[in-house]
Formats: structure tokens, sequence, C-alpha cells
């Protein structure tokens, strides 16, 4: 069942955080599916405009529909990952998205909140939630590249202003994360100060945290025995999900992570198999490699084992 991001946020604000999950293709969506109904999650399923584009945006939404079939149990929310203006509205007219980001945390505060307003209204009119994005993360995201040095931490101040005058649902924070599987120089926590003083301006709203990936070096080391080159990778601790979560973050973006499994599966696959030319057979190791990592994140996060008390709040 498809459900907005805010029905979800009220079930989990200050308790749990829910986990987005990127996904391009049909392996991923079943391995998200399958992890996220033997965890009993709820999940949100994100869609940048590159994955949209990847295949065909009819594709991607066909097999969404699908698993929402065979996985008849599944709360989800569908929502739009670092979206601009256009890609916004598309999503909104689409009738099958529940939630959109809209991104213009790279402009000046007063056309940001101009820009989130505009999408806001639009998207409320047809009962889609809104994610808004105040402060710069570094790294990669779409095709925007944030030098380390531009990134810059979410203001307390003006993330309370912000949310009063664009009526945003939920707020992206940047509190020392960044997108991609390096980010960090050495071992660094996440700025719990800047998240308390964030709460303690906008009690009850929902916060969300971007470049969550924990970029496991288990999964790094096995992708570089079996012929990868990724160096001095590093990932948020796991073990700060939950207390990010206590103090409002109610969404999580793991995005990367997922990219190394599919990585490590098929580097190993190939490795192991050089006259194997058959993509199934990985594919279905990918799919229940994905799932086991999508279900321990949700442990992690504390989404797990809260379908049940959701169905009940929502009356399903
Ligand atoms: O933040 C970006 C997400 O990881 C999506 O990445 O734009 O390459 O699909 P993508
Ligand atoms: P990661 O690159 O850490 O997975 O972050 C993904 C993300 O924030 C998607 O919006
Ligand atoms: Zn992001």
């Amino acid at each position: 069942m498809i459900v907005t991001t805010a029905q979800l946020f009220k079930h989990a604000y200050g308790k749990y955080a829910v986990g987005a999950y990127n996904i391009n293709n049909a392996e991923q969506a079943m391995g998200l599916f399958k992890g996220c109904i033997s965890s009993k999650a709820p999940f949100i399923i994100q869609i940048s405009k590159g994955a949209r584009s990847y295949t065909d945006k009819r594709m991607l939404e066909a097999v969404i529909r699908a698993a929402a079939e065979i996985f008849p149990e599944a709360i989800f929310a569908v929502h739009l990952d670092h979206g601009d203006e256009a890609t916004c509205y598309d999503c909104i007219n689409s009738g099958f998205f529940s939630s959109v980001m809209i991104d213009a945390s790279h402009d000046p505060f007063e056309k940001n909140v101009e820009i989130t307003k505009r999408v806001v209204t639009a998207a409320h009119a047809k009962g889609i939630s809104v994610e808004a994005e105040l402060g710069m993360l570094g790294g990669v995201e779409e095709d925007i590249k944030v030098e380390e040095g531009n990134a810059c931490l979410t203001d307390p101040d003006e993330a309370q202003d912000f949310v009063k005058q664009t009526g945003c649902d939920s707020l992206a924070c940047a509190i020392g994360t960044s997108h991609g599987a390096f980010k960090f120089k050495g071992k660094q926590s996440l700025h719990f100060d800047v998240l308390d003083k964030i709460k303690a301006k906008l009690p009850g709203f929902p916060l969300v945290m971007h470049g969550s990936s924990s970029v496991p070096q288990d999964e790094v080391a096995r992708i570089n025995a079996a012929g990868g080159k990724i160096a001095g990778s590093m990932g948020v601790d796991v073990n700060e999900y939950l207390p990010a979560a206590k103090r409002g973050v109610t969404k999580v973006n793991i995005d990367t992570d997922g990219r190394l499994v599919w990585t490590r599966v098929h580097r190993e696959f190939f490795r192991d198999k050089p006259s194997e030319f058959d993509f199934r057979p990985p594919g279905k190791i990918f799919i229940e490699e994905y799932a086991k990592f999508i279900a321990s994140r949700n442990v992690l996060l504390g989404s797990a084992n809260q379908l049940d008390s959701l169905h009940q709040s929502l009356g399903k």
C-alpha cells in the first residue's frame, strides 16, 4: 500500500527512522520489498531523476506497482529524490508518487523558499508530501558536485524560518554527512549538537538525513579482492542511526551501500565463474543479498517490526 511520507513520519517520529532506499531496476525492487517484508518494516522507495531516465520512468513505475501486488502487506511511500522544480511537477502530476523532494539547497535562502513554496502548493493540492533541503551536503548528487569546503551545516534558526515560510512537510538537514562512498577523511561523528538545536527550534517536525550509507569496510575489502579499486572510503557509523532518530530524524537515505552490495556480488561472481555470461544467476544472488542488507538496516533504524502497529494506526 502506497502512503505519504507524512503518514509514515507520524508513526515513526522520535521512536525510529524509516529507511529510504533508492532503486533503479527490478532486481533492486525485489530485494527491497523482500528485505522490508522479512523484517516487517515500512519503507520509502526513492527514485532519482537519473533513475527515472535509466530505462524509462514508466518501466520503474510498472515494476513498483507489480512489487506492491506481489507483496500486498508492504506499506511504503514513493518519493522523488533530489528533484528540481520541473521534475517535482512531473511526479506530482503522475498520479503515482506520494512524496517529492524539492532540492533548491544550492540556491540562496530566499530563492530556495520561493521555489519550495511553489512546489508545496502544487503537491498539497494533490495530497502529496514535500521534503525540502536547507544547508549543503558535500559529495556528488545527480550532476552537482559540492566540494567538501563548500558544504555547510544547516543553521537551526534558518531551519525554523524556512519551515514556517514554505509549509514543507519534512526537512533535509546537513549534519555532517555527504553523498557517496567517501564521506569523511577520518573517523567522524554526526553533528548531534546541530541536530539538537534544530529539534529544539522545530519540535515534532520530521527531519531527514541524506548521505547515510555506512560503506561497510568488509564489503569494500571483498570488492577490492575481486578486482575493484575503491580506496579511502568511509561511511556513517550505523550505531548513530537510532540516536539521530530519537532527535527527530524520521528518514534515513541509503543508496551507496546498495550499490556496493551489487558490485561485490557481481565482481565475485564473474571472478569465480569467468566463463559465465548469463546475468540471471548473479542477479538472483544480488536480490537475496540486497534483501538481507535491507533487513539488517531496518533493524538498526528501529523500523523493523513496526509494520503491524503501522497497519493498525492507519486502520487498514
Ligand atoms: O543522492 C543521490 C542518490 O544517491 C541518487 O543517485 O542520482 O546517481 O541516481 P543518482
Ligand atoms: P548515500 O550516498 O550515503 O547512500 O546517500 C544517499 C542519499 O542521500 C540519496 O538521496
Ligand atoms: Zn541525498
